[in-house]
């Protein structure tokens, strides 16, 4: 077979030279919307402790594993990940058709992206909401039910979340189309580190200003009786999300790492920086919620109605508000960068498209798809997908249906149709962990996907 018909993609990506910009890449497609704003949400509605203990064995049993699988897939074939999967079928005589399964990722990230900007608008907007002062100098002392108005005058208002989605998506353009070096590199080299100084910053203001104890006990000691099947699902799903699995992402930045650095370690690093984040956003906004008397519980508004009333009411509000809602969107920012990635080298790969023009397609692509999630909040109240709106319906297809499709193949195709060779080639001088690994591609992913699977029906 030659080279064009495996699909070998015509020019190779360039590649990062150490193994520290792979990692904060990889972490900052890790860390993102999903640590800061659903973990700690998520983790308060299924009852703290018992929640985030089976959160971490799923990143252990099946993240970590498959992340290295995604990572493997990416290098081995320095492609995109639907050229990633032709070329690996072809060499190990596997059916051609698994290239679906890199297309099908593809497909998510971009899908994801369309309604992950609506939220990262939100960010940007509280951000400059806080940073103008309007929350602190309101003059009046405000009420959850004020910020909860607020929160529903962004989300009624179509301009509003069209200006604040388009500004981040234009953000993520700029770092994509400035290409992997002069873009990706150079950008998460320094937003990552100034994210996790901020990160502690916040969690030590919080720690003296709230009830640091109650929340350290609300996150760490388990209480097995509030868990529910439920709640293991949510788990599992979420360790998929925040690890930016069955997507593309992760087989597209594989492409870009440097052929020395071990996957094992390297997967095993970003792993423990996501979930570090996610902790440490518990610890940052759980003490100040139980210090103003506020439920755990309250959901997707906790970071957008509940904050806002505490930044206000608290001693250097304006700032450590700011600077919150700053961290947010630099975490968005480079998770955003990663889910149009994937879109981004298949175009330039597969059609010879200068990557220019590639992001610039995939901005305005993405521009008029996201419109349709913002207006799902207010002028459009159509219902699809078992009656959900647009937006709802989008994140249950990609988070539930066809990231759950993409993991499952993934760790079949890894598992099974993989030869000893290339596993080999993938994991080159840690051949050790070889055996650990397709144990749990053959039987532990699959049965982690499957049982999410019967519980869905
Ligand atoms: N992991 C990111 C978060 O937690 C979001 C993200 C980036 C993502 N790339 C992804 C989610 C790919 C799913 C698939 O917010």
């Amino acid at each position: 077979m030659s080279q064009s018909e495996a699909g070998r993609a015509t020019r190779e990506p360039p590649i990062w030279k150490g193994r520290i910009t792979f990692v904060m890449a990889a972490a900052g497609s890790a860390v993102g919307l999903g640590n800061i704003w659903k973990f700690p949400y998520i983790v308060g509605e299924n009852g703290g402790g018992a929640f985030v203990l089976v959160y971490l064995a799923c990143i252990l049993l099946f993240g970590v594993p498959l992340l290295m699988a995604e990572i493997g897939l990416g290098r081995a074939t320095r492609a995109n990940a639907f050229s990633a999967f032709k070329q690996l079928s072809a060499r190990s005589k596997a059916s051609s058709q698994w290239k679906w399964v890199g297309g099908l990722g593809i497909v998510t990230s971009y899908l994801i992206l369309s309604f992950y900007i609506v939220v990262a608008g939100w960010c940007l907007y509280y951000f400059v909401v806080t940073v103008s002062g309007d929350f602190t100098q309101s003059g009046q002392t405000l009420t959850q039910a004020d910020t909860g108005a607020r929160f529903d005058g962004v989300l009624a208002s179509p301009v509003l979340l069209i200006v604040a989605s388009t500004t981040f998506l234009l953000t993520v353009f700029l770092i994509v189309a400035s290409g992997i070096k002069n873009g990706i590199e150079k950008s998460v080299n320094w937003m990552m580190p100034s994210l996790m100084v901020m990160l502690v910053l916040l969690a030590i203001y919080s720690a003296q200003n709230g009830m640091f104890m109650k929340a350290f006990d609300f996150l760490f000691s388990p209480d097995f009786s509030k868990l529910t099947l439920e709640s293991v699902l949510i788990a599992v799903g979420h360790s998929f999300f925040t690890l930016s699995l069955a997507s593309g992402s992760m087989v597209t930045y594989g492409a870009y790492m440097n052929d020395s650095a071990s996957i094992g370690k390297t997967a095993l690093a970003v792993a423990g920086i996501d979930t570090m984040v996610a902790l440490t956003a518990g610890l940052a906004i759980f003490p100040l919620i139980f210090a103003h008397g506020l439920e755990p519980t309250s959901g997707p508004g906790l970071m957008f109605i509940s904050l806002p009333l505490i930044f206000e009411q608290m001693p250097f509000g304006q700032i450590f508000g700011a600077a919150f809602f700053f961290l947010m969107f630099i975490a968005a920012l480079t998770s955003g960068v990663s889910l149009m990635e994937p879109t981004v080298a298949w175009l330039e790969q597969q059609f010879s498209m200068k990557r220019l023009s590639a992001a610039f397609l995939t901005t305005v692509s993405l521009c008029a798809m996201s419109l349709l999630s913002a207006f799902s909040f207010n002028i459009w109240d159509a219902k699809w997908l078992f009656g959900m709106s647009f937006f709802d319906g989008l994140d249950f297809l990609t988070a539930n249906v066809f990231m759950t499709i993409v993991a499952l193949a993934t760790a079949l195709f890894c598992g099974y149709c993989l030869k000893p060779e290339q596993l080999q080639q993938m994991f080159g001088h840690q051949s050790r962990i070889i055996p650990v690994f397709t144990f749990s591609m053959r039987f532990v992913a699959p049965a982690f996907v499957g049982l999410m699977v019967y519980a869905a029906f």
